[in-house]
């Protein structure tokens, strides 16, 4: 192919790539942009090639691509993409996933490439989702905790009473041997409802995080999978604990208490541990088990077509304190899930939560 010709070629493909094209000289002057760049900042290519990068990106995102710029003159290795705010001519904005690089001439930087994705639209709707997600969270959480109040107090107050009555019953007037021996046992049927609405009641919304706080509510969860899977357990916490907010402690403990309720469900170990990390900037939770482990979907998006909601559940909580959750497991060798959680959710009124009188004792509903 004739130089020329391939020139030509390679105009036309800048020209009608669907992704935004634009160089800039070293001093941020747009020497090269393509239509997709363009439209995406509201401008005509000739009214784009007139103006300096600096008047379409957005302070913030200025000065990120004035760092980038500088550590890549440096050789140093920076994350691409990287996401930056466009400011477009209305005065909106689109946000661009961007790869920049250098242009040299005779062995020498003369400009800066750059490519980048549109993915305003995207964003939006991920940001969407996760107002939903937030909301829908919300609601089951104040749907379980309308719940178990109602068990609490109501039904269990109920069932209190019939057992009183039955026992005032018994005691008034005369029966044979043999009917107080089956009105005692309808009598100890009772209580055993009693128990179990109790714990239905407990499970859905225990009330010691709402009194107490996340590490006694997480020692109480940590307890209980010691007396219902007979595994031992183990709380460790380190560096200088402090509260967060109603909603993150929710959300942790959720994850926690998912955790090890699928180590109770399928791990078949004999240890697990739950170990809390407070740090300058973020609280890491890992929940180790020696259990069995698994084979790890590809995608944990796979899980919930097989009605499994537990681990997807445990992440998306993770995402929505803006933190992450990782999964370690092979199959014989135990499981490790990591959460970290950024601080920023701290509420003003840090409170310091002294573990020596918190206690862990269930103060449900009291
Ligand atoms: N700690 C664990 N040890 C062994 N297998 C686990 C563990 N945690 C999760 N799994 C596996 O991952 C699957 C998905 O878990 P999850 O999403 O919580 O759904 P569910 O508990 O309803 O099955 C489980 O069915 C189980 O096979
Ligand atoms: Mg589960």
């Amino acid at each position: 192919m004739a130089n020329n010709e391939m020139i030509n070629r390679l105009r036309d493909l800048f020209e009608s790539a669907l992704d935004p094209i634009w160089v800039h000289d070293l001093d941020g002057n747009i020497i090269l942009v393509n239509k997709a760049a363009a439209e995406c900042t509201g401008r005509t290519i000739e009214e784009t090639l007139k103006i300096n990068v600096k008047y379409i990106l957005a302070p913030e995102s200025l000065k990120l691509a004035q760092d980038i710029r500088y550590r890549l003159l440096q050789y140093e290795a920076i994350d691409t993409p990287y996401e930056q705010k466009i400011v477009r001519k209305d005065g909106g904005h689109a946000i661009f996933m961007v790869r920049t690089n250098i242009l040299y001439s005779d062995g020498k930087p003369v400009a800066f490439q750059n490519i980048a994705r549109d993915v305003t639209e995207t964003k939006r709707m991920m940001e969407n989702l996760h107002y939903y997600l937030r909301q829908i969270t919300r609601a089951q959480e104040d749907e379980r905790n309308r719940i178990s109040h109602e068990l609490h107090d109501s039904t269990a107050q109920k069932l209190i009473a019939s057992g009183h009555r039955l026992e005032s019953i018994i005691n008034k007037y005369k029966f044979s041997r043999q009917e107080k021996t089956e009105l005692w046992s309808l009598h100890g049927q009772i209580r055993e409802i009693l128990n179990e609405v109790r714990a239905y009641s407990r499970e859905l919304r225990p009330s010691i995080i709402d009194h107490l706080g996340l590490i006694p509510a997480l020692e109480w969860v940590t307890d209980a999978l010691k007396t219902e899977y007979k595994i031992e357990t183990s709380l460790k916490i380190s560096g200088e604990r402090c509260r967060l907010t109603q909603e993150a402690e929710l959300l942790l403990f959720r994850i926690v208490q998912e955790a090890l309720r699928n180590i109770g469900k399928h791990a078949h170990a004999t240890f697990a541990d739950v170990n809390i990390t407070f740090g300058e900037k973020d609280i890491n939770i890992t929940i180790n088990d020696n259990g069995k482990g698994f084979n790890m979907p590809d995608n944990l998006g796979e899980l919930p077509y097989g009605g499994k909601l537990g681990l997807i559940g445990m992440q998306e909580r993770a995402q929505l304190l803006g933190g992450t959750l990782n999964i370690y497991t092979t199959p014989g060798r135990g499981t490790t899930i990591a959460v970290k959680v950024p601080l920023y959710t701290l509420p003003d009124d840090k409170r310091d939560n002294d573990s020596d009188d918190t206690g862990h004792q269930d103060s449900q509903h009291k």
